[in-house]
């Protein structure tokens, strides 16, 4: 438990530590790819989309720069945005800056404090502008606010390629349930990476500078600090390989040699070599994605940067 804990969050902190435990007692130990994203790790993300290696970010942000009047036609006027994941970046500035008379823009995060304060940033920059931001984990069932003014169409904006941190089962589950929340009439603006050379997917995960090694093994800093772990950081190594046969890379935390480590009140037992799953991110052709999301949207638009790396895609929800 944190030093910080507050009564009304001592429920979702039971919640995640029940969560984090039944992880670390399956065969192949997992931990969530959500719990990355503390301040700490939010930081060394930010860290990740600056390297040379990670191609994802700086790829998005060109295509969307490339295509942003192309992107607003498809939108239209007056729409609901709806961002899922915090909107602190240059990619929702390009959006608010394009569409056409934007009714109002929805940010919803799980970090209710870096929402906030982005949200504060936003009404500084665009004082016009309808911000009602939502503190959620948009995974789970959340509710919109009231929307008191006129809007033609709702349409979600899903950037980064986080589609890929869930298994295809998954990731069908999640987009129907953005085909709900966009409802009629409404569409997904989503970016998706693409497949492509392993030696280019699998540098973007093993970088040089060691940063995502540090994204990595920022889940046990933060299992010994609030779950009064043990976790010997010095014994654990970082492991990002493509896994051909599925299309996704996998990230683990690799135990270097047999040793013990407690959490929680809990013990667990590595054998030399036994990792911890901490993240998948799939990669799609532009194929394979149109199929996974056919039940609910039909793809209307996608474009590329030059090399076909990364793709931003216009779905909208079939009727
Ligand atoms: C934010 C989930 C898209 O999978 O590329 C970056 C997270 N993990 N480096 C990704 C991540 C390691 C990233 N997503």
């Amino acid at each position: 438990m944190t030093q910080t804990a507050t009564v009304q969050n001592i429920d979702e902190q039971t919640q995640l530590r029940d969560e984090l435990l039944a992880g670390l007692r399956r065969t192949q130990k997992t931990l969530p790819s959500k719990y990355f994203y503390d301040d700490v790790g939010s930081a060394l993300f930010e860290d990740i989309c600056a390297l040379r290696e990670y191609y994802p970010t700086r790829t998005e942000i060109g295509i969307l720069e490339h295509n942003i009047h192309d992107i607003a036609a498809r939108i239209g006027s007056r729409c609901l945005l709806i961002e899922y994941g915090s909107g602190a970046s240059v990619k929702i500035r390009l959006l608010l800056d394009h569409l056409r008379g934007i009714a109002g823009y929805v940010p919803i995060d799980i970090s209710a404090e870096h929402l906030l304060s982005a949200a504060d940033e936003l009404r500084a920059e665009y004082p016009k502008l309808r911000i009602l931001p939502v503190p959620a984990d948009y995974t789970l069932e959340f509710d919109l606010p009231d929307i008191e003014f006129p809007y033609d169409r709702r349409v979600v904006f899903f950037p980064g390629s986080t589609i890929g941190n869930f298994t295809p089962e998954q990731a069908r589950d999640f987009l129907s349930h953005i085909a709900e929340t966009a409802a009629e009439d409404g569409g997904l603006l989503i970016g998706v990476d693409l497949k492509k050379d392993i030696a280019v997917l699998e540098a973007a995960y093993n970088d040089s500078r060691g940063v995502t090694a540090d994204f990595n093994l920022n889940m046990l800093v933060r299992l010994n600090k609030e779950f009064d772990g043990d976790f010997d950081l010095d014994a654990f190594r970082h492991s990002a390989v493509y896994n051909a046969a599925v299309g996704r890379i996998e990230m683990h935390l690799v135990s270097k040699h047999e040793q013990v480590a407690r959490v929680a009140g809990e013990q667990f037992l590595f054998r030399a070599g036994e990792s911890i799953l901490t993240e998948y991110s799939y990669k799609y052709t532009p194929e394979e994605f149109a199929e996974l999301a056919a039940p609910y949207f039909n793809v209307e638009s996608v474009w590329t940067d030059q090399k076909r790396w990364f793709s931003v895609q216009y779905l909208a929800v079939r009727q």
